[in-house]
């Protein structure tokens, strides 16, 4: 290997190091040398978190070859822009307006937005998209919009038009923070490129640990008939090639499948890949070596002899007609979910006035986050087996890994890494397994595994793509008579969570409406695509994908309005929900009315604008979600009264970017108002498992829900504890003094006040609360190409009190950004050609509008924290289904099968033009949807009781 000295001047400092020019890129270099503000991500170019300023130019440095960067280059970093206690207006605008959430791509941001400024210091909203654009900056998770007004309050800074203090938090005069824009806590090391990610982590572990590297087989399913390390094990450096012979446990992830009608158990999932591949991104080898160079050269080396199968790519192949089982004693369709409520659809739809029906299909969604897998694992001071990734549920690997490991006395600890957000799908305990796994097979020695992009696309979950074939009638009023469909979720190679899947479709399909009569049944499947898993929205965007849609077809069919039609419909106070419960709330023409002129200027907006050449629509659609986890929902959180008077909130609130930090300050602080105490004064240690009490997974919209009402409870113990009979509050000597604890445990379980699915009937009321909004979308289709563009969106929400402003309007708009992708271009298929952001249908910011419109609309809620519910969930649940629907009145074509890409809508209007309509086939999903109803209901089971419904 021939080395080069450099220099580079960075930040303003000449500085020498020595590099490899062949192999080495600028940000390899830059990150070698302490300056890991430069994130890595995709390493291809396609989202800029590694953006530098290299001699004025703004540069994606992961594709920057250090033999084409000249000796003393000036190279400006995130580190050069601004200091914790010095920040350069970009930084202090990015805390100020929401510019961070999980922050991974804050850095190359604002490095890129100063390139901006440099250049041009008074750009309009349009010139910073565009700019973000052309230089690729990818965000995941703001929806780009409080980045836009970020840049455009910094620049006010920098013209002098305004002032740092302008652009910085104050809390009210009352220092109450609930419902305010406080900055999230996190929020300064993150926009200063301070902050560790896991693949910082890694830089900083002590000598010794070893890297590793997977090997997936790149089938789809096939035989293990053979693997053979020999060749890999004498490569340079490698300590160890560890396959599931090295596992001392069942080598099986047990998450189970609580649910009596499922003929899976959860445990089919191997750690590493043993018997068979089931999928893409099944890891059948690791390599462990001193370097993860040395560990993925040898990768290469490992030799696999499998015996290639057929591969059920979808779940229709799966369940066709003579389809062999993909896990042995499985049938491949392995759960159901019935769900009867009034009278017979049958019966009912043959006397309704108008009757609709339709099939639709919505594609398994990649979650397209900018930080990849990266994981460590090691023996702790206490012998507890401790990883530290991105996961969503640290309780998870705490109850599924035990017996799959090999240890029976069950000691594991979970740390959560600052995350590069993961919407879901770090839920999965699958990389946790994985390192756990490694480190016990290498007695011990600690050990970091980093993923390539494409190889943590083939091995993490997806949005379970989906079937359904639906029917709908209704009387000549346009008053919904009857609801019935047959709806097959596409789980993947494996079972994670799919119990809790099943209950969505009959849960939220037709949610906010009165439907008197349905017959419904979910069904839960095998193919050899990758697992579905936990997104935002689990579950329900998929249910809306059919029910918004039919929901406009008979609208459209009735010849009312589909506004109207919705109006008509909406579930009013003593309406009973599908699952023949009351709703908690009927926030439903709340919403709508404050909609209503919104749709009326989106309508003559549309038509004014339309042309032959691109047509305009406007399409709406009403969504929603659950609440926490379920009837058997739980969580711990604990405060402490510190010596110097403040207070430590300890909790497992993962923060994905969502705002677990923010989130539980503002909590904290609202339960503790009698104190007085300056928010600054509450102190947060979360998410790790040997500190913090369980409080259970980030997901199911809960934490604010469930964290809030155990923080209060905490609150309740720790002031009692304080208050003096005079009414006055104890020190923390004084409590010491006379022998009172300073710490208080905090509890909130929903067992009480919740009614379990009835898998027989699927009658129940399963969370104690929800929210609910509603979209519209407005769309430009391009007449020659079927290319469709949201123009503008709109969602009038209610999700109760708001506790945080920025976590609240962050989720909305990162979830509408997510949704435009869902409708329009986002896709996942098993196989090499789907492993980055833009093949995978990223949209960059000149693709999402500007012009996103949120408003509150709170309704009381009697056991909410404050009043509060939790957003994020339902804020993507129908957004998708508003742009679908906007392009049918947009170009009179309905699309039944998502993403609604160009060439799709094309052929459809092609079709129309000549009198036809491209509609699916009916879905042949297993059986016939009333047969299987029929066994159902001369098959009754005993319920296994209340079982997590995330
Ligand atoms: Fe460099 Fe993605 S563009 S890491
Ligand atoms: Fe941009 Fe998370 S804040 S990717």
């Amino acid at each position: 290997m021939a080395l080069r000295k450099i220099w580079l001047n960075l930040n303003g400092a000449d500085r020498m190091m020595v590099c490899d020019p062949e192999k080495d890129t600028l940000a390899d270099v830059l990150r070698r040398v302490g300056l890991t503000g430069v994130k890595l991500g995709c390493k291809t170019g396609q989202c800029g978190v590694c953006s530098v300023i290299l001699e004025g130019e703004v540069v994606r440095s992961c594709i920057k070859k250090i033999k084409d960067v000249p000796d003393f280059s000036k190279i400006v970093t995130i580190e050069g822009i601004g200091t914790p206690t010095n920040l350069h207006p970009l930084q202090q605008a990015w805390i100020t307006y929401g510019g961070v959430q999980c922050g991974f791509c804050s850095p190359g941001f604002i490095v890129s937005a100063k390139g901006l400024l440099d250049q041009n210091p008074n750009p309009t909203r349009e010139e910073v998209r565009h700019w973000f654009t052309v230089h690729r900056n990818a965000c995941r998770c703001t929806g780009w919009k409080p980045l836009v007004d970020a840049v455009m309050e910094a620049a006010k800074v920098m013209r002098g038009e305004a002032t740092m203090e302008d652009i910085t938090f104050k809390a009210p005069p009352d220092g109450r923070i609930y419902g305010t824009n406080v900055p999230r806590p996190a929020a300064l090391a993150k926009v200063t490129g301070l902050c560790d990610y896991g693949d910082d982590i890694k830089l900083k572990m002590p000598p010794g640990t070893l890297h590793l590297a997977i090997v997936q087989p790149g089938l789809n399913h096939a035989v293990i008939k053979g693997i053979d390390c020999s060749e890999a094990e004498k490569m340079p450096g490698v300590v160890k090639v560890i396959t599931s012979k090295d596992i001392k446990g069942t080598n099986r992830i047990m998450l189970p499948v609580a649910h009596p009608r499922s003929k899976a158990d959860g445990f089919e999932r191997p750690i590493i890949a043993d018997t068979k591949v089931f999928r893409y991104g099944d890891v059948v080898a690791v390599v462990a070596a001193e370097t993860e160079e040395r560990a993925r050269a040898a990768a290469k080396k490992v030799k696999l002899d499998l015996e290639e199968l057929p591969a059920y790519m979808s779940y229709l192949d799966a369940v066709a007609p003579g389809a062999t089982e993909i896990h042995e004693g499985i049938p491949n369709e392995y759960l159901r979910m019935p769900l009867f409520k009034g009278e017979d659809t049958r019966d009912v739809l043959a006397e309704s006035d108008y009757v609709v029906e339709g099939s639709f299909y919505s594609t398994s969604q990649p979650h397209l986050i900018m930080e990849p897998d990266v994981t460590q694992a090691y023996i702790d001071e206490d012998g507890n087996v401790c990883i530290h990734n991105k996961t969503l549920a640290l309780l998870f690997p705490l109850i599924t890994l035990a017996p799959g490991l090999g240890l029976p006395d069950g000691k594991i600890r979970v740390i959560e890494n600052p995350t590069g957000a993961s919407f879901g799908s770090s839920i999965s305990p699958a990389s946790s397994a994985l390192a756990a796994a490694c480190t016990l097979a290498l007695d011990g020695a600690p050990v970091t595994l980093t993923m390539s992009y494409a190889e943590h696309n083939a091995f993490s979950g997806k949005r379970a793509a989906h079937y359904s074939n639906a029917r709908m009638g209704c009387d000549k009023n346009g008053k919904i008579t009857g609801f019935e469909f047959d709806f097959a979720y596409d789980h993947g190679a494996y079972t994670e969570m799919a119990a809790i899947l099943a209950s969505k479709a009959i849960r939220f399909a037709g949610f906010s409406y009165n439907i008197p009569n349905v017959r419904a049944l979910a069904r839960v499947g095998f193919s050899n695509q990758t697992f579905g898993t936990a997104y935002r929205s689990y579950g329900n965007s998929q249910a809306y994908t059919m029910s918004e849609a039919i929901v406009d077809m008979l609208a459209e069919k009735a010849g009312i309005d589909p506004f109207e039609f919705r109006y008509i419909n909406l579930a009013r106070p003593g309406d009973t929900n599908i699952n023949s419960y009351p709703f908690k709330e009927y926030p439903f023409t709340t919403l709508m009315d404050r909609l209503r002129p919104l749709y009326e200027e989106a309508k003559a907006r549309a038509e004014a604008q339309s042309t032959p050449e691109k047509k305009r629509g406007v399409g709406l659609a009403f969504g929603g979600y659950n609440v926490t986890g379920g009837p058997a929902d739980h969580a711990e959180v604990a405060l402490e009264l510190n010596e110097d008077g403040t207070i430590t909130h300890y909790n497992t609130w993962e923060d994905q970017g969502q705002g677990g930090d923010v989130g539980t300050l503002v909590l904290t602080h609202e339960s503790l108002r009698e104190l007085n105490l300056d928010y600054r004064q509450i102190k947060l240690v979360q998410n790790d498992t040997a500190q913090c009490p369980q409080t259970g997974p980030a997901g199911a919209n809960r934490s604010h829900y469930m964290a809030g009402n155990a923080t209060i409870n905490a609150a309740k113990k720790l002031l009692n504890a304080m208050r003096k009979d005079d009414g006055t509050y104890r020190t923390h000597a004084e409590m010491v003094a006379e022998g009172i604890p300073t710490k208080y445990l905090g509890v909130f379980d929903t067992t009480d006040i919740t009614v379990d699915l009835d898998p027989n009937t699927g009658v129940g009321d399963p969370t104690p609360v929800y929210n609910y909004a509603v979209f519209l979308a407005e769309v430009e289709v391009e007449v020659a190409t079927g290319k469709t563009k949201v123009v503008a969106m709109k969602m009038i929400y209610d999700i109760g009190a708001i506790g945080s402003i920025q976590a609240v309007e962050g989720q909305a708009y990162g979830a509408l950004t997510h949704s435009i992708g869902f409708a329009l271009s986002e896709k996942y298929i098993d196989n090499n050609k789907y492993s980055s952001l833009v093949r995978c249908g990223f949209l960059y910011a000149d693709d999402i509008p500007d012009d996103i419109y949120l408003e509150s609309v709170p309704s009381p809620r009697k056991t909410a924290p404050f009043g509060s519910v939790g957003c994020c969930e339902g804020f993507q649940s129908a957004g998708h289904v508003a742009v679908i629907n906007a392009i049918n009145n947009a170009a009179g074509v309905r699309i039944y099968d998502l993403p609604a890409t160009p060439d799709k809508v094309k052929a459809a209007m092609e079709a129309k033009a000549q009198g036809k309509e491209l509609k699916p086939e009916k879905y042949f999903l297993g059986s016939d949807l009333f047969e299987a109803l029929d066994d159902i209901a001369e098959n009754p089971v005993e319920s296994t009781g209340p079982d997590m419904a995330l």
